[in-house]
Parts: structure tokens; C-alpha cells; sequence
């Protein structure tokens, strides 16, 4: 297929959950500067979405935005549903959507617990289902991507490293990796490649407490080898080349994009 570097996806079309703000808005973002159309999801108010969608049309790229709260069967089916109605298909789902509801283990309620796990775990379940439907319904097109379709599962790197107070986080996010593995293994086949990125500490509203005052961010910068916080673009890059046929032979692994935060950094010295 002939490969235009500076558009690598030019045609194809994005779903990515949860892209009003944070990591999404800049997937969203980033697919759109690499030439995909990108829906916009968000689970209620539109604005932010709206804003992510004018700032991408005003670059040149196309969007919308689309409403479904991720955890729910028949708003996700809606969503597919009208993005296939509005551009014929879809090419690439990047499961981004995520929450976080802290609470020490002794004082976590199930509602808290169900919460998590609903956006977190059964949402990617829900959006990848739909996605690897589509793909199938609508079958290969060469001209456009060498896969049937891409899914990308946006993780943490608590998906290993156990989190005190923050029991429901870390669990949905070690179920996102062998969610994505087994649709993986499952998927490969139809030429379906799905993959999974874990970023470390971002700079977003997410984890704004971890950041916002100097004392919190040295201590944070103290779990980053690389002496840094992320930034959604470190994320968003790894996604486009995730997405893109550079990564064709890249199915079932998780790219961690952390600084070296898996890096045991209370090791630098001793032990
Ligand atoms: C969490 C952030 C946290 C980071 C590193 C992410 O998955 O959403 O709140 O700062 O992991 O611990």
C-alpha cells in the first residue's frame, strides 16, 4: 500500500473513550494530525468533548463527538452504531475511558469497588466487542491499514506494580491485561492486533493531587527514574505508532510508557 509518512493513517477511523480531556484528548488529538477521523467520546457533559473536536477541525482534521457512558451495554452499541452510520466504519478503538475511586481497602464500599471496575474493565469488554465486530462485518481493506482493525487498551502501570488504597484501580487494571492478551490470542487470526499501553505518572486531572504542589511533585519525581512526570503526548505518540502499520507485526503487548517508574526505583540504592 503506498505509505504517506507524514499521514500514516490517513482514512482510517477512531473511536477513543473517554477523549474530552487528559490522555484521550491528546490520542484524539494525535490520531487526527496522523489523518484518521476521530470520534470523541464522553460519558455526559459535551463541552469538553466539543472543545477536543474544534481544536482538531481547526488543525485541518475531522472529528465529532459522541456520547456513551461506556459501562452500559445499549449506549455503547449506540455509539458504534452512529459512528458507523456518520463514516461507514471503523478502523481503530483506543480504550481510554478510565476512573479512579480511592478509598483504603477496610473502607471501600462495593459501589465504589462495582464503579471502578464497571468504566475500567467491563467498558474496554463492551467498546472491544463492538470494535472486533465491526472489523469483521466490514472486512479487509488493504489500501488503508494491513490489519482487519487495531485495539489499543489504555492501562496503568498498575497493572503490575500493587497499589495501597486503590485496591479496585489496580485490580481493573490487571484484568486489562489479560483482557487484551486473550483478545489477542483470540483476534490474530482475522488479522485483529490488539494491544495495550500502561503509562506511569501523567500530568492530568486524574492525578492532580500527585503533582499540583512542589513537595508533591519531588515526591512523585522520586518514583520516576527519569526524573520527569509524562506529559498525554508521551502517551499519545506511542499510540499513533501503535495503531499505525509500523507496529503490523506488534499484537498482545503492553508498551509501558512510564520513565522507568517499573524500574523498582527505591532500589537506586542498597538492598
Ligand atoms: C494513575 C495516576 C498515578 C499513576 C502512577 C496512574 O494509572 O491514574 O493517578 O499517578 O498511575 O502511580
Amino acid at each position: 500500500m503506498a505509505h504517506d509518512t507524514a499521514k500514516p493513517l490517513r482514512g482510517q477511523r477512531a473511536i477513543v473513550t473517554g477523549s474530552g480531556s487528559g490522555i484521550g484528548a491528546e490520542i484524539a488529538n494525535g490520531l487526527a494530525a496522523a489523518g484518521a477521523r476521530v470520534a470523541v467520546n464522553y460519558p455526559g457533559e459535551r463541552a469538553a468533548a466539543d472543545a477536543v473536536v474544534a481544536a482538531i477541525v481547526a488543525g485541518g482534521g475531522e472529528a465529532i463527538a459522541v456520547q456513551a457512558d461506556i459501562s452500559r451495554e445499549t449506549e455503547v452499541e449506540r455509539m458504534f452504531a452512529e459512528v458507523v452510520a456518520a463514516w461507514g466504519s471503523l478502523d481503530i478503538l483506543v480504550n481510554n475511558a478510565g476512573i479512579q475511586r480511592d478509598a483504603a481497602l477496610v473502607d471501600m464500599t462495593a459501589e465504589q469497588w462495582d464503579a471502578v471496575i464497571d468504566v475500567n474493565l467491563r467498558g474496554q469488554f463492551l467498546c472491544s466487542r463492538a470494535a472486533a465486530r465491526e472489523f469483521l462485518r466490514r472486512g479487509p481493506d488493504p489500501g488503508l491499514s494491513s490489519a482487519l482493525g487495531k485495539i489499543v487498551c489504555i492501562s496503568s502501570v498498575h497493572d503490575v506494580i500493587p497499589w495501597a488504597g486503590h485496591a479496585n484501580y489496580a485490580a481493573s487494571k490487571g484484568g486489562i491485561t489479560m483482557l487484551m492478551k486473550t483478545m489477542a490470542q483470540e483476534l490474530a487470526a482475522q488479522r485483529i492486533r490488539v494491544n495495550a499501553i500502561s503509562p506511569g505518572a501523567i500530568r492530568t486531572e486524574i492525578n492532580r493531587s500527585a503533582w499540583e504542589t512542589p513537595a508533591a511533585a519531588a515526591a512523585l519525581r522520586n518514583l520516576i527514574p527519569y526524573g520527569r512526570i509524562g506529559d498525554p503526548t508521551d502517551i499519545a505518540k506511542a499510540a499513533v505508532w501503535l495503531v499505525s502499520d509500523d507496529a503490523d507485526y506488534v499484537t498482545g503487548t503492553t508498551l509501558y510508557v512510564d520513565g522507568g517508574m517499573l524500574l523498582y526505583p527505591g532500589f537506586r540504592e542498597g538492598g
